[in-house]
């Protein structure tokens, strides 16, 4: 499991840092991966509102951090926390200029009509602070937060908040953040720590087990944990993998092949799937095993790939239904 910490603070060391570490730490005990963007160290270009996201699903700007690093991990998420102090009652200008990036996500769900296959589970956390003590300062925050998270298929379950907070180490001093945060981060991981793990394995991690991992998170995403990797990895995704999943309204964008020793890393698995390799895939002590004989499409015509991942839908489908009965 993946939880993804979006660091909006451009200060070093300040508060924000500190109560995002905090909560990265819990959830890393609880035995969850962890990663962190400070956004103020990345190269981020404002949108433009050009609107040809809302027509291409994709942004024009190809040239920064969003598509190679920062689209993928929010696509790979199985938490997204985002955590800013206020800066004019919203959060930093760094954090805003990627939220409102993630128009381009927005786009493929409300104007393309795709749907991420990790909506039924991925989960959004906010942390913020402010210096002043003001009733409604976190109501920009939570109204950016709702819809950011809207946008990149989180449930947005909650928030924690902290008023007078102002110079650096105020945060660490404050009586019961590490308490609170050890209580947030329970209540938020809880629901998805115990799922069973399933490692899908094919040659190139472009087609076929990355169409076997998103019906298995579109179905079952909230009781089961998708690992795939390929013997091979290619290094990008099959476009017209891509194509045969859109036509099914799943969205595929953003994903990028891994390694199957990248894929164990991320989790030891209770089942594995070998499609069409198995002599290449790793021993895991425990795991049970199945291999799916389907041929590989990669570079095979679209009607060739529609009837593998129908093949692939079918038996996900009889899977998810094994394991769950
Ligand atoms: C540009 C700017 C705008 C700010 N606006 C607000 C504000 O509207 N309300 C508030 O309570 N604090 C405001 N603050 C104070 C910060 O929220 C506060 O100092 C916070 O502790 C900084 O967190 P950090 O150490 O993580 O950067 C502002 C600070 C800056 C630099």
């Amino acid at each position: 499991m993946l939880v993804l910490g979006l660091q909006g603070s451009p200060r070093k060391k300040g508060n924000t840092s500190f109560l995002l570490s905090a909560f990265m730490d819990v959830a890393k005990k609880l035995g969850a991966r962890t990663h962190v963007i400070e956004v103020a160290k990345k190269n981020i270009t404002p949108c433009m509102g050009c609107a040809f996201c809302e027509k291409n699903g994709y942004c024009v700007n190809q040239d920064d951090d969003m598509k190679p690093e920062i689209y993928p991990l929010l696509r790979e998420a199985d938490v997204i926390v985002a955590a800013s102090p206020i800066y004019f009652y919203n959060v930093t200008a760094q954090l805003k200029a990627l939220i409102d990036r993630c128009q381009a996500i927005w786009s493929r769900k409300y104007k393309l009509e795709l749907t991420d296959p990790a909506r039924n589970y991925r989960r959004g956390f906010l942390l913020s602070l402010g210096a002043t003590k003001g009733q409604n300062l976190f109501e920009g925050v939570h109204l950016t937060a709702q819809y950011f998270f809207d946008a990149v298929a989180a449930t947005y379950e909650g928030s924690l908040t902290y008023r007078r907070i102002e110079y650096p180490g105020n945060m660490e001093k404050h009586p019961t953040v590490l308490e609170d945060v050890k209580e947030a981060v329970k209540g938020l991981l809880s629901p998805l720590l115990g799922r069973k793990k399933i490692l899908f394995v094919c040659r190139e991690n472009a087609c076929r087990s990355q169409m076997a991992g998103a019906f298995v998170q579109h179905l079952a995403g909230d009781k089961i944990e998708v690992l795939c990797g390929g013997s091979e990895p290619a290094v990008e995704i099959n476009p017209v993998m891509v194509e045969a999943m859109a036509e099914k309204g799943v969205d595929m964008a953003f994903r990028k092949p891994r390694s199957i020793e990248d894929a164990i890393s991320a989790g030891q698995p209770d089942v594995i799937i070998t499609i069409g390799c198995e002599e290449e895939c790793p021993f895991v002590p425990g795991a049970e095993r199945q291999d799916w004989d389907l041929p590989d499409p990669a570079g095979k015509p679209i009607d060739f790939m529609r009837n593998v991942r129908d093949e692939i839908e079918m038996r996900v489908k009889e899977l998810v239904n094994s394991l769950s009965g």
